[in-house]
Protein backbone atom coordinates (compact mmCIF):
# COMPACT_ATOMS: atom_id res chain seq x y z
CA UNK A 1 0.00 0.00 0.00
CA UNK A 2 2.90 2.50 0.43
CA UNK A 3 3.67 2.93 -3.24
CA UNK A 4 2.29 4.65 -6.15
CA UNK A 5 1.08 7.89 -7.01
CA UNK A 6 -0.96 9.22 -3.83
CA UNK A 7 -4.09 9.94 -5.85
CA UNK A 8 -4.88 5.88 -6.73
CA UNK A 9 -3.78 5.20 -3.35
CA UNK A 10 -6.48 7.34 -1.63
CA UNK A 11 -8.74 5.99 -4.60
CA UNK A 12 -7.65 2.11 -3.09
CA UNK A 13 -8.74 3.54 0.17
CA UNK A 14 -5.93 4.30 1.94
CA UNK A 15 -5.98 7.24 4.27
CA UNK A 16 -3.15 9.42 4.00
CA UNK A 17 -1.70 11.54 6.43
CA UNK A 18 -1.98 14.56 3.76
CA UNK A 19 -4.61 14.45 1.18
CA UNK A 20 -3.96 14.31 -2.48
CA UNK A 21 -5.27 17.54 -4.36
CA UNK A 22 -6.21 18.70 -7.52
CA UNK A 23 -9.47 20.97 -8.89
CA UNK A 24 -12.18 20.66 -10.97
CA UNK A 25 -11.06 22.73 -13.92
CA UNK A 26 -7.74 23.10 -12.85
CA UNK A 27 -7.02 24.32 -16.54
CA UNK A 28 -9.05 27.11 -17.16
CA UNK A 29 -9.80 30.92 -17.73
CA UNK A 30 -8.22 31.94 -14.27
CA UNK A 31 -5.11 31.27 -15.66
CA UNK A 32 -3.30 33.47 -18.16
CA UNK A 33 -1.16 30.92 -19.61
CA UNK A 34 -4.53 29.05 -20.69
CA UNK A 35 -5.90 32.57 -21.86
CA UNK A 36 -2.74 32.62 -24.06
CA UNK A 37 -2.87 29.28 -25.22
CA UNK A 38 -6.44 29.31 -26.30
CA UNK A 39 -5.87 32.23 -28.30
CA UNK A 40 -3.08 30.34 -30.02
CA UNK A 41 -5.67 27.51 -30.40
CA UNK A 42 -8.30 30.00 -32.13
CA UNK A 43 -11.36 29.06 -29.45
CA UNK A 44 -12.56 26.87 -27.40
CA UNK A 45 -13.64 23.61 -29.37
CA UNK A 46 -10.83 24.34 -31.55
CA UNK A 47 -8.17 23.87 -28.20
CA UNK A 48 -9.63 20.60 -27.39
CA UNK A 49 -9.13 18.73 -30.78
CA UNK A 50 -5.26 20.18 -30.75
CA UNK A 51 -3.69 17.53 -29.02
CA UNK A 52 -0.51 19.29 -28.49
CA UNK A 53 -2.50 22.46 -27.04
CA UNK A 54 -5.08 20.49 -25.03
CA UNK A 55 -2.08 18.47 -23.53
CA UNK A 56 -0.18 21.65 -22.91
CA UNK A 57 -3.10 23.38 -21.01
CA UNK A 58 -3.48 20.28 -18.99
CA UNK A 59 0.12 20.54 -17.89
CA UNK A 60 -0.16 23.91 -16.86
CA UNK A 61 -1.79 23.74 -13.51
CA UNK A 62 0.19 21.17 -13.07
CA UNK A 63 3.75 22.54 -13.85
CA UNK A 64 2.32 26.10 -11.27
CA UNK A 65 0.66 24.13 -8.64
CA UNK A 66 2.26 20.30 -8.60
CA UNK A 67 -1.33 18.70 -8.27
CA UNK A 68 -1.46 15.04 -7.31
CA UNK A 69 -3.76 14.63 -10.80
CA UNK A 70 -4.12 16.12 -14.17
CA UNK A 71 -7.53 15.93 -15.96
CA UNK A 72 -7.25 15.99 -19.29
CA UNK A 73 -8.16 19.03 -20.98
CA UNK A 74 -11.88 18.03 -23.24
CA UNK A 75 -15.44 18.80 -22.71
CA UNK A 76 -18.49 16.40 -22.00
CA UNK A 77 -20.07 17.59 -25.25
CA UNK A 78 -17.43 16.49 -27.51
CA UNK A 79 -19.11 13.01 -27.09
CA UNK A 80 -22.66 13.90 -28.55
CA UNK A 81 -20.78 15.74 -31.41
CA UNK A 82 -19.10 13.07 -32.14
CA UNK A 83 -22.70 11.28 -32.24
CA UNK A 84 -23.63 14.32 -35.20
CA UNK A 85 -24.20 16.62 -32.96
CA UNK A 86 -23.74 19.97 -33.96
CA UNK A 87 -21.77 21.78 -31.43
CA UNK A 88 -20.41 25.33 -30.99
CA UNK A 89 -19.37 27.82 -28.07
CA UNK A 90 -21.50 31.14 -28.33
CA UNK A 91 -18.92 33.86 -26.62
CA UNK A 92 -19.91 34.64 -23.32
CA UNK A 93 -23.27 32.21 -23.73
CA UNK A 94 -21.99 28.78 -23.34
CA UNK A 95 -22.38 25.59 -25.48
CA UNK A 96 -24.94 25.27 -27.92
CA UNK A 97 -26.38 22.12 -30.01
CA UNK A 98 -28.89 21.88 -32.72
CA UNK A 99 -31.93 20.38 -30.05
CA UNK A 100 -33.27 16.85 -30.10
CA UNK A 101 -37.19 17.64 -30.11
CA UNK A 102 -38.04 14.31 -32.18
CA UNK A 103 -37.67 10.66 -31.62
CA UNK A 104 -36.64 10.75 -35.12
CA UNK A 105 -34.15 13.38 -34.33
CA UNK A 106 -32.62 10.76 -31.48
CA UNK A 107 -32.53 8.02 -33.69
CA UNK A 108 -31.06 9.69 -36.37
CA UNK A 109 -27.99 10.02 -33.77
CA UNK A 110 -24.69 7.57 -34.78
CA UNK A 111 -23.99 4.45 -33.11
CA UNK A 112 -21.89 4.05 -29.81
CA UNK A 113 -18.78 2.78 -31.56
CA UNK A 114 -18.73 4.85 -34.21
CA UNK A 115 -17.26 8.13 -31.81
CA UNK A 116 -13.83 7.01 -31.80
CA UNK A 117 -12.67 8.30 -35.38
CA UNK A 118 -14.27 12.03 -34.24
CA UNK A 119 -12.51 11.71 -30.71
CA UNK A 120 -9.17 10.38 -31.90
CA UNK A 121 -7.49 13.62 -31.12
CA UNK A 122 -8.70 13.26 -27.27
CA UNK A 123 -7.25 10.09 -27.36
CA UNK A 124 -4.26 11.18 -28.76
CA UNK A 125 -3.99 14.32 -25.99
CA UNK A 126 -4.35 11.24 -23.14
CA UNK A 127 -0.83 9.28 -25.37
CA UNK A 128 0.95 12.88 -24.99
CA UNK A 129 -0.06 13.10 -21.37
CA UNK A 130 1.49 9.72 -20.11
CA UNK A 131 4.68 10.70 -21.31
CA UNK A 132 4.54 14.11 -20.23
CA UNK A 133 3.28 13.88 -17.03
CA UNK A 134 5.79 13.76 -14.01
CA UNK A 135 5.94 10.37 -12.33
CA UNK A 136 3.76 11.25 -9.06
CA UNK A 137 0.82 12.85 -11.09
CA UNK A 138 -2.32 10.85 -11.81
CA UNK A 139 -4.37 10.92 -15.22
CA UNK A 140 -7.75 11.34 -15.14
CA UNK A 141 -9.84 10.81 -17.85
CA UNK A 142 -13.94 11.88 -18.18
CA UNK A 143 -16.67 12.23 -19.45
CA UNK A 144 -20.18 13.71 -18.77
CA UNK A 145 -23.27 11.27 -17.54
CA UNK A 146 -25.71 10.42 -19.69
CA UNK A 147 -28.61 12.44 -17.92
CA UNK A 148 -26.31 15.77 -17.65
CA UNK A 149 -24.70 15.39 -21.73
CA UNK A 150 -28.60 14.28 -22.73
CA UNK A 151 -29.97 17.59 -20.97
CA UNK A 152 -27.72 19.64 -22.99
CA UNK A 153 -28.41 17.91 -26.25
CA UNK A 154 -32.43 18.06 -25.31
CA UNK A 155 -32.24 21.79 -24.76
CA UNK A 156 -29.30 22.69 -27.46
CA UNK A 157 -27.63 24.71 -24.56
CA UNK A 158 -27.20 24.75 -20.60
CA UNK A 159 -30.96 25.40 -18.82
CA UNK A 160 -31.48 26.41 -14.96
CA UNK A 161 -33.87 23.86 -14.28
CA UNK A 162 -33.54 21.27 -17.32
CA UNK A 163 -36.82 22.20 -17.75
CA UNK A 164 -36.64 20.57 -21.60
CA UNK A 165 -35.36 16.94 -20.79
CA UNK A 166 -38.01 17.05 -18.04
CA UNK A 167 -40.50 17.46 -20.68
CA UNK A 168 -39.35 15.08 -23.09
CA UNK A 169 -39.04 12.15 -20.44
CA UNK A 170 -42.71 12.81 -19.45
CA UNK A 171 -44.36 13.06 -23.05
CA UNK A 172 -41.90 10.86 -24.92
CA UNK A 173 -40.78 8.16 -22.04
CA UNK A 174 -39.27 5.61 -24.90
CA UNK A 175 -37.60 7.91 -26.78
CA UNK A 176 -36.30 9.52 -24.04
CA UNK A 177 -34.97 5.98 -22.49
CA UNK A 178 -33.36 5.67 -25.99
CA UNK A 179 -31.61 8.18 -25.73
CA UNK A 180 -30.23 7.44 -22.41
CA UNK A 181 -29.64 4.26 -23.41
CA UNK A 182 -27.58 5.07 -26.81
CA UNK A 183 -25.44 8.22 -24.54
CA UNK A 184 -24.28 5.32 -21.42
CA UNK A 185 -22.84 3.02 -24.41
CA UNK A 186 -21.41 5.63 -25.91
CA UNK A 187 -20.13 6.74 -22.96
CA UNK A 188 -18.68 2.93 -21.99
CA UNK A 189 -16.54 2.99 -25.21
CA UNK A 190 -15.68 6.61 -25.05
CA UNK A 191 -13.95 5.82 -21.58
CA UNK A 192 -12.47 2.61 -22.61
CA UNK A 193 -11.35 4.20 -25.13
CA UNK A 194 -9.63 6.64 -22.78
CA UNK A 195 -7.86 4.22 -21.00
CA UNK A 196 -6.37 2.14 -23.75
CA UNK A 197 -4.80 5.86 -24.27
CA UNK A 198 -3.98 6.04 -20.65
CA UNK A 199 -6.32 7.41 -18.48
CA UNK A 200 -5.65 5.72 -15.08
CA UNK A 201 -8.76 7.60 -13.13
CA UNK A 202 -12.15 8.15 -15.11
CA UNK A 203 -14.44 10.56 -13.55
CA UNK A 204 -18.69 10.99 -14.51
CA UNK A 205 -19.51 14.36 -14.07
CA UNK A 206 -23.34 14.11 -13.25
CA UNK A 207 -23.42 17.86 -13.45
CA UNK A 208 -27.41 17.95 -13.12
CA UNK A 209 -27.87 14.90 -11.16
CA UNK A 210 -29.72 16.98 -8.36
CA UNK A 211 -32.90 17.52 -10.81
CA UNK A 212 -33.79 14.45 -10.98
CA UNK A 213 -36.23 12.96 -7.72
CA UNK A 214 -37.46 9.73 -6.44
CA UNK A 215 -37.39 6.66 -9.54
CA UNK A 216 -36.04 9.20 -11.85
CA UNK A 217 -32.99 9.62 -10.07
CA UNK A 218 -32.86 5.76 -9.70
CA UNK A 219 -33.58 5.26 -13.26
CA UNK A 220 -31.62 8.15 -14.86
CA UNK A 221 -28.50 8.59 -12.66
CA UNK A 222 -28.10 5.90 -10.80
CA UNK A 223 -28.27 3.25 -13.05
CA UNK A 224 -26.36 4.69 -16.10
CA UNK A 225 -23.89 5.01 -13.67
CA UNK A 226 -23.74 1.62 -12.57
CA UNK A 227 -23.81 0.91 -15.66
CA UNK A 228 -21.01 2.00 -17.08
CA UNK A 229 -18.57 1.63 -14.24
CA UNK A 230 -20.17 -2.39 -14.49
CA UNK A 231 -18.81 -2.33 -17.97
CA UNK A 232 -15.17 -0.70 -17.12
CA UNK A 233 -14.40 -2.68 -14.17
CA UNK A 234 -15.51 -5.64 -16.85
CA UNK A 235 -13.02 -4.53 -19.35
CA UNK A 236 -10.50 -2.41 -17.17
CA UNK A 237 -11.29 -4.07 -13.41
CA UNK A 238 -7.54 -1.86 -11.96
CA UNK A 239 -9.24 1.28 -13.09
CA UNK A 240 -10.71 3.49 -10.46
CA UNK A 241 -14.46 4.86 -11.30
CA UNK A 242 -15.50 8.17 -9.34
CA UNK A 243 -18.62 9.37 -9.57
CA UNK A 244 -20.41 13.05 -8.98
CA UNK A 245 -23.79 13.11 -8.64
CA UNK A 246 -24.10 17.13 -8.06
CA UNK A 247 -26.42 18.06 -6.26
CA UNK A 248 -28.25 14.70 -5.12
CA UNK A 249 -27.97 15.49 -1.57
CA UNK A 250 -29.27 12.82 0.93
CA UNK A 251 -29.36 10.44 -2.40
CA UNK A 252 -25.61 10.98 -2.15
CA UNK A 253 -25.74 8.30 1.09
CA UNK A 254 -24.97 4.89 -0.48
CA UNK A 255 -24.53 5.83 -4.58
CA UNK A 256 -21.02 4.66 -4.69
CA UNK A 257 -22.42 1.01 -3.01
CA UNK A 258 -25.22 1.38 -5.34
CA UNK A 259 -23.20 2.13 -8.19
CA UNK A 260 -19.85 0.52 -7.91
CA UNK A 261 -17.86 4.05 -7.99
CA UNK A 262 -14.82 4.02 -5.89
CA UNK A 263 -15.23 7.35 -4.73
CA UNK A 264 -17.73 9.98 -5.03
CA UNK A 265 -16.91 13.45 -5.77
CA UNK A 266 -18.93 16.26 -3.20
CA UNK A 267 -20.53 19.14 -4.11
CA UNK A 268 -20.26 22.40 -1.67
CA UNK A 269 -23.70 21.98 -0.44
CA UNK A 270 -23.43 18.56 1.52
CA UNK A 271 -22.38 19.60 4.80
CA UNK A 272 -19.04 17.67 5.23
CA UNK A 273 -19.50 16.17 8.86
CA UNK A 274 -22.57 14.35 7.32
CA UNK A 275 -20.40 13.68 4.07
CA UNK A 276 -17.94 11.71 5.89
CA UNK A 277 -20.72 9.50 7.90
CA UNK A 278 -23.14 8.79 5.42
CA UNK A 279 -20.30 8.53 2.07
CA UNK A 280 -16.92 8.48 2.95
CA UNK A 281 -18.24 5.22 5.23
CA UNK A 282 -18.49 3.41 1.54
CA UNK A 283 -14.90 4.78 0.57
CA UNK A 284 -12.81 7.85 -0.58
CA UNK A 285 -14.38 10.92 -1.12
CA UNK A 286 -13.38 14.01 -2.75
CA UNK A 287 -14.76 18.05 -2.98
CA UNK A 288 -16.61 20.10 -1.31
CA UNK A 289 -15.08 23.28 -1.18
CA UNK A 290 -17.09 26.26 -2.03
CA UNK A 291 -14.94 27.72 -5.43
CA UNK A 292 -16.20 31.30 -4.61
CA UNK A 293 -13.32 31.04 -1.77
CA UNK A 294 -10.86 31.13 -4.56
CA UNK A 295 -12.31 34.33 -5.51
CA UNK A 296 -12.36 35.72 -1.73
CA UNK A 297 -9.12 34.12 -0.42
CA UNK A 298 -8.01 35.44 2.60
CA UNK A 299 -8.40 33.57 5.96
CA UNK A 300 -11.51 32.11 5.36
CA UNK A 301 -10.56 30.05 2.71
CA UNK A 302 -7.81 28.73 4.85
CA UNK A 303 -10.24 27.74 7.43
CA UNK A 304 -12.60 26.05 5.33
CA UNK A 305 -9.72 24.44 3.34
CA UNK A 306 -8.56 23.19 6.69
CA UNK A 307 -11.90 22.27 8.16
CA UNK A 308 -12.96 19.98 5.13
CA UNK A 309 -9.13 18.47 5.53
CA UNK A 310 -9.95 17.71 9.20
CA UNK A 311 -13.72 16.42 8.49
CA UNK A 312 -11.94 13.82 6.20
CA UNK A 313 -9.36 13.15 8.13
CA UNK A 314 -10.03 9.55 9.33
CA UNK A 315 -11.15 8.00 5.63
CA UNK A 316 -9.63 8.33 1.53
CA UNK A 317 -9.90 11.11 0.82
CA UNK A 318 -8.49 13.54 -1.77
CA UNK A 319 -8.94 17.46 -1.61
CA UNK A 320 -10.56 19.30 -4.25
CA UNK A 321 -13.52 21.86 -4.63
CA UNK A 322 -17.29 21.26 -5.09
CA UNK A 323 -17.46 22.66 -8.71
CA UNK A 324 -15.09 23.93 -10.68
CA UNK A 325 -13.20 26.79 -10.02
CA UNK A 326 -14.19 29.68 -11.65
CA UNK A 327 -12.53 32.11 -14.44
CA UNK A 328 -12.59 35.21 -11.76
CA UNK A 329 -10.86 33.23 -8.61
CA UNK A 330 -6.97 34.79 -8.15
CA UNK A 331 -4.16 32.35 -8.80
CA UNK A 332 -2.37 33.13 -5.84
CA UNK A 333 -5.67 31.76 -3.34
CA UNK A 334 -4.90 28.63 -5.12
CA UNK A 335 -0.98 28.50 -3.59
CA UNK A 336 -3.06 29.65 -0.36
CA UNK A 337 -5.47 26.54 -0.64
CA UNK A 338 -2.27 24.18 -0.92
CA UNK A 339 -0.71 25.86 2.00
CA UNK A 340 -3.54 24.95 4.28
CA UNK A 341 -3.52 21.60 3.25
CA UNK A 342 -0.17 21.06 2.39
CA UNK A 343 1.89 23.29 4.42
CA UNK A 344 3.96 24.62 1.36
O1 LIG B 1 -9.66 21.26 -16.16
C1 LIG B 1 -10.64 20.52 -16.28
O2 LIG B 1 -11.48 20.35 -15.37
C2 LIG B 1 -10.78 19.67 -17.54
C3 LIG B 1 -11.60 20.17 -18.58
C4 LIG B 1 -13.12 20.28 -18.46
C5 LIG B 1 -13.83 21.30 -19.15
N1 LIG B 1 -15.17 21.04 -19.01
C6 LIG B 1 -13.22 22.41 -19.87
C7 LIG B 1 -14.01 23.60 -20.17
C8 LIG B 1 -14.06 19.45 -17.86
C9 LIG B 1 -13.86 18.25 -16.96
C10 LIG B 1 -15.36 19.94 -18.24
C11 LIG B 1 -16.62 19.30 -17.85
C12 LIG B 1 -17.90 19.94 -18.21
N2 LIG B 1 -18.20 20.65 -19.33
C13 LIG B 1 -19.07 19.82 -17.44
C14 LIG B 1 -19.22 19.02 -16.15
C15 LIG B 1 -18.66 19.73 -14.99
C16 LIG B 1 -19.41 20.97 -14.59
O3 LIG B 1 -18.83 22.06 -14.80
O4 LIG B 1 -20.53 20.87 -14.08
C17 LIG B 1 -20.09 20.54 -18.10
C18 LIG B 1 -21.52 20.71 -17.62
C19 LIG B 1 -19.54 21.04 -19.30
C20 LIG B 1 -20.23 21.81 -20.39
C21 LIG B 1 -19.66 23.15 -20.54
N3 LIG B 1 -18.41 23.41 -21.06
C22 LIG B 1 -20.27 24.39 -20.22
C23 LIG B 1 -21.64 24.54 -19.61
C24 LIG B 1 -19.35 25.39 -20.57
C25 LIG B 1 -19.60 26.87 -20.51
C26 LIG B 1 -19.52 27.39 -19.13
C27 LIG B 1 -18.12 27.84 -18.83
O5 LIG B 1 -17.59 27.51 -17.77
O6 LIG B 1 -17.60 28.60 -19.67
C28 LIG B 1 -18.18 24.76 -21.04
C29 LIG B 1 -16.93 25.42 -21.49
C30 LIG B 1 -15.65 24.96 -20.89
N4 LIG B 1 -15.30 23.66 -20.66
C31 LIG B 1 -14.55 25.79 -20.54
C32 LIG B 1 -13.53 24.95 -20.09
C33 LIG B 1 -12.13 25.35 -19.65
C34 LIG B 1 -14.49 27.29 -20.71
C35 LIG B 1 -14.32 27.55 -22.16
C36 LIG B 1 -13.45 28.70 -22.54
O7 LIG B 1 -12.20 28.59 -22.42
O8 LIG B 1 -14.03 29.67 -22.99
Amino acid sequence: MAQGKLLMRALAGEVLPVPPVWMMRQAGRYLPEYRATRAQAGDFLSLCYNSELAAEVTLQPIRRYRFDAAILFADILLLPQALGARLWFATGEGPRLDPIETAAAAAALKPADAVHEHLAPVYETLRILRRELPAETALIGFAGAPWTVATYMIAGRGTPDQGPAHALKAADPTTFAALIDRLTDATIAYLSAQIEAGAEVVKIFDSWAGSLKGADFDAFALAPAKRITAALKARHPDIPVIAFPRGAGERYAGFARATGADAIALDQGLDAGWAAAHVQKDGCVQGNLDPALLVEGGDRLTAETQRIVRAFAGGPHIFNLGHGITPDADPENVHRMLEAIRGS
